[in-house]
């Protein structure tokens, strides 16, 4: 019998077993740095001579891989094979294709600190940081695998006398996964795994700045007993692979899980309906997010500080669930703000190799310019009070940075940085600032400190966010508890890790007998 879900542990490095199993990691993935990876299309190896190289964004120097590039040739090869696999792979039996998900987790966990070493050297995560990525791909795996054995014989629907009536789901056809760097192993794994498991097959396009951990997955799916031809392994160019895989006419569902601006592109494309096309194309895409903690004046304020701290700073301030914004009620303003700024004074910044740094760099010279400029633009629009230094000689490392006396509809209050850039704005009362909170065209998360209960039910009806929290920070949801996905510009509110997840990637048949 399958055992309960239940989320895989974090791992406490202060056990002295831990932190050796770790570093052993770090060795196994040095011992591997620099090789090539090929594309996989119907299983076979494709190599081209285009490569995507990846490199370590805190060591320029240091090549993690080089992976193989698909072009328009060969993601249409990978279409015909996934089309052609579909019809085979659509008819087994979903306990089977749950099994395949079961091995890989487990083949994963065994490999659990190798996985998230490879995060620490290809995405610059923090130990802590990429042993969640791992545990969060792990869950992924445990939890769709389980969800598809409660659908996999439809749900009950009445019948009259005399009469047999069924709700089945069916599988939807050829999948376009197309995922981030900054969760490159869960959001990577957790939106192809949905897609397999449900019995469509897929082309699977990473993120360019880290395809290596998802050439290891497929590898791990390989292991774990997949045929061939259900995940086809096509990293490339958004622009040339992207928009061709798009647009193709037997591209039945895209799942995209990416910035704002690509995400639009790609529901405005897949709404066309392109020659030799019969179904509109189903579109999951999850987007940025403009995420606020609101904090009271009835309210624990040191763990205000805090919250804020580690929502704004964790893993750079790299997530879609990041605390970007901090609105507090004037009468605890300048408290929570002076704590923060203390509290952030004391981060360390470097190499997330060494355990001790909390930080690590941005994932790379674009990123680096970008939240470089929003420093810049911070300067004229608020207050500098931590931070606001970057150093992208050998990496690209920017220091965690408070901006203070925000105006809400100033650009830092607005725009999606994606990097250690928190803005503070004051509030006049608690009603104020829930009204600076929803003034963005966002909707991720949000997470309100308060200890009035009357204020905090408000904040359930009134805070239009996917996901909120109340006396905590804004990151961390946890596949199967809190279901994940955000309203208006951050996305279709797919909810990730969530009950209706898997029905997204199928179509509900009715079927009607009479006796
Ligand atoms: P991005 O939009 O630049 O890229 C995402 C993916 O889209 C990559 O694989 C990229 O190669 C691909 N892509 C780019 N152009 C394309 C095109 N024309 N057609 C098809 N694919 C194309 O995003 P990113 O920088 O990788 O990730 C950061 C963004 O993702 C942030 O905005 C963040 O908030 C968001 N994000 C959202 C969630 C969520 O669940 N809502 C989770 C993680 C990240
Ligand atoms: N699921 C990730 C979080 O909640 C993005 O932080």
């Amino acid at each position: 019998m399958v055992q309960p879900y239940k989320h895989e542990p974090f791992t406490d490095f202060s056990v002295k077993e831990n932190k050796e199993e770790y570093l052993l990691g770090l060795k196994t993935v040095a011992s591997y740095l620099g090789t090539d990876y090929d594309l996989v299309i119907g299983g076979e190896r494709v190599s081209t001579d285009d490569k995507i190289v990846s490199v370590n964004p805190s060591n320029k120097e240091e090549v993690i891989g080089r992976v193989s590039k698909a072009d328009r040739e060969l993601a249409e090869k990978a279409m015909k094979i996934a089309d052609e696999t579909f019809k085979k792979w659509s008819k087994v039996n979903p306990e089977v294709r749950a099994d395949v998900l079961f091995k890989a987790a487990a083949i994963i966990r065994r490999r659990k600190h190798e996985f998230s070493a490879l995060l620490t050297k290809e995405a610059g995560k923090p130990w802590n940081e990429a042993d969640a990525d791992t545990a969060e791909a792990i869950d992924f795996l445990e939890f769709y695998a389980r969800q598809m054995l409660k659908l996999k014989d439809g749900i009950p629907v009445q019948s009259r006398a005399n009469e047999y009536n069924r709700y089945d789901y069916i599988s939807l056809g050829v999948g376009i996964i197309i995922s981030p760097w900054n969760f490159p192993f869960a959001i990577m794994a957790g939106t192809t795994v949905a897609a397999i498991v449900t019995g469509n097959t897929v082309l699977l396009k990473p993120a360019s700045t880290t395809p290596v951990v998802a050439a290891k997955f497929v590898e791990v799916m390989e292991e774990a007993g997949l045929p061939k031809g259900v995940l086809n392994f096509v990293p490339g160019s958004g622009a040339e692979v992207g928009d061709y895989l798009v647009d193709h006419p037997r591209t039945r569902f895209i799942s995209f899980t990416g910035s704002r601006d690509v995400g639009i592109r790609i529901y405005e494309r897949a709404s066309k309906v392109n020659e030799g096309q019969i179904w509109l194309k189903r579109v999951i895409a999850e987007m940025g997010g403009k995420d606020t903690i609101v904090v009271d004046k009835e309210a624990d304020l040191e763990l205000a500080a805090q919250s804020i701290v580690k929502s704004a700073f964790g893993f750079s301030g790299q997530k879609c669930s990041a605390c970007s914004r901090a609105v507090i009620v004037e009468d605890v303003y300048d408290q929570v703000l002076n704590r923060a700024v203390e509290l952030t004074k004391q981060l360390t910044v470097g190499n997330p190799e060494d355990i001790t740094n909390f930080m690590g760099p941005v994932i790379d010279q674009n990123a680096y310019n970008k939240i470089m400029e929003y420093v810049e633009i911070g300067k004229g629009e608020g207050k500098l009070m931590a931070g606001g230094k970057g150093d992208c000689s050998k990496g690209f490392f920017i220091q965690p940075t408070i901006f203070a006396d925000l105006d809400p509809n100033a650009r830092l209050m607005q725009e999606e940085i994606f990097g250690p850039v928190v803005a503070f704005a004051k509030a006049k009362d608690f009603d104020h600032a829930l009204e600076i909170a929803n003034n963005t065209e966002y909707g991720l998360t949000g997470a309100v400190i308060t200890t009035n209960r009357e204020n905090q039910e408000k904040a359930r009806e009134d805070f239009h966010v996917g996901n909120l929290y109340f006396n905590r920070g804004c990151t961390g949801a946890i596949v199967g508890y809190q279901p994940f996905g955000g309203f208006n510009m951050s996305g279709t509110d797919s909810k990730a890790g969530g009950p209706d997840y898997l029905t997204l990637h199928m179509q509900g048949k009715t079927t009607s007998e009479l006796y």
